[in-house]
């Protein structure tokens, strides 16, 4: 009798975001006549940069002749991106980090959620709470948590992000093994110092631990005193992985590609104590499970790099940031206590009561999607999500529907 794996038993019986879909489809059948408009999932809503569409237009027609065909790449990514990615959004910012540490992928969820298949079973995680679920869930598929009692799984070491403490977790108690990060953060665009980020790079060191920082939302960060990447901070190449993704950056989140860096200096250890380079790891199982994303999808993400891209894309950035700034102005107006959409398309909302109750307040009187904030943790419970991806329109008419469902 072939038995299934018993961790996926302990996980809650949708994913978040599915389960929200279902909730906004259901709404939809039974109030065909409402128009409902999403600012729930962070999918951007903006047509693809020029520059890329035309690299990708290029990359089709080369596919269509024996001379520009390309069969199976790199699984690693062609040179042409990696080169541009060393090029561009490292070396140029003091980053010292190499083509050959970067593996380009489909998805920074999908890298996010295999990273943690390359360490031991038995590896102590440390999850910030509110989290993007892919982390927490992966690892409980994985089998390195006990049962979920009311909320929390056992043993996971959880980073409480509050309004106390400015949502930056604090420092573990005890010695983790893995630790993730996100900032930008997902959800609370809340952003970190340089400082900040080195007491946790020193952290790592001192215990032997591996931080996996996501800066899918680095992008974002216009305050140019705060880091983009981990490695701007000293030391970082040593205890760190980094994610990346053009899903957010360049409007990709359908066409695909992000990339996760790491750096050759990474080390983890056998039982034994014998050290282990994470990067020929990575390399191992990369190659066992991708085939590497296709080569017209790899041009145009290169074209991001192009004065062109770069212009367009800071225009994309603008775009959803002003969106941002106008969904900051209009909540805090109602009265509500906020923080994130400034260097970051997510705004993070104290609603005060219970996040589901005011997720279906919104959807049911104002016909707008919100992601209530206990789909990312306990301690998202009582706020809301905000995403800044959509169109100008539809979120000043969001807003306005808002304002006169909560007056
Ligand atoms: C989110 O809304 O948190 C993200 O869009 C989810 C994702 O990128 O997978």
């Amino acid at each position: 009798m072939i038995r299934i794996n018993e961790h996926y038993t302990k996980l809650k019986a949708s994913y978040l975001f599915s389960d929200i879909a279902k909730r906004v489809s259901a709404f939809q059948e039974a109030h065909p006549e409402k128009d409902v408009i999403k600012l729930g999932i962070g999918d951007v809503t903006r047509a693809l940069p020029t520059a890329c569409v035309e690299a990708f237009h290029k990359a089709v027609d080369d596919m269509a002749t024996e001379a520009g065909f390309h069969g199976y790449g790199p699984e690693q990514g062609y040179a042409f991106l990696r080169d541009a990615i060393a090029e561009n959004d490292f070396k140029s910012r003091g980053a010292d980090i190499s083509p050959d540490e970067i593996f380009v992928s489909d998805g920074a969820k999908c890298d996010t959620g295999n990273i943690q298949e390359i360490f031991s079973g038995d590896a102590t995680i440390a999850i910030p709470d509110p989290v993007y679920p892919v982390y927490l869930d992966t690892n409980v598929m994985a089998g390195r948590t006990g049962a979920n009692n009311d909320g929390r799984y056992e043993g996971v070491v959880y980073l409480d992000c509050r309004e106390e403490n400015g949502f930056i977790p604090a420092l573990p108690e005890k010695p983790v093994d893995l630790i993730y990060l996100c900032f930008p953060n997902n959800p609370t665009g809340t952003t970190i110092t340089k400082e900040q980020l080195k007491a946790w790079v020193d952290y790592a060191k001192e215990n032997r631990a591996i931080i996996l920082y996501d800066a899918a939302y680095e992008a974002f960060v216009t305050d140019e005193s705060l880091p983009r990447s981990i490695y701007e901070v000293e030391g970082a190449k040593e205890v760190a992985i980094e994610f990346r993704s053009f899903s957010k950056t360049a409007g990709f989140t359908g066409t695909r590609c992000a990339f996760t860096v790491v750096p050759k200096e990474l080390k983890a250890w056998d039982a034994d104590g014998n050290a282990h380079s994470v990067h020929a790891l990575w390399n191992r199982r990369h190659c066992t499970k991708f085939n590497g994303v296709s080569y017209p999808v790899q041009k145009a993400a290169a074209a991001v790099y192009s004065e062109e891209g770069k212009a367009q894309v800071k225009g994309l950035v603008d775009y959803y940031l002003n969106n941002a700034a106008i969904i900051r102005k209009e909540m805090a107006a109602l009265g509500y206590e906020l923080v994130g959409g400034d260097n970051s398309p997510y705004i993070w909302i104290n609603g005060k009561c219970d996040s589901w109750e005011f997720f279906d307040l919104l959807l049911t009187k104002a016909g707008v999607v919100c992601t209530p904030g206990a789909g990312f943790g306990s301690c998202g419970n009582g706020f809301i999500r905000i995403s800044a991806f959509n169109s100008l329109e539809n979120v000043e008419k969001a807003m306005a529907r808002i304002r006169e469902a909560l007056n």
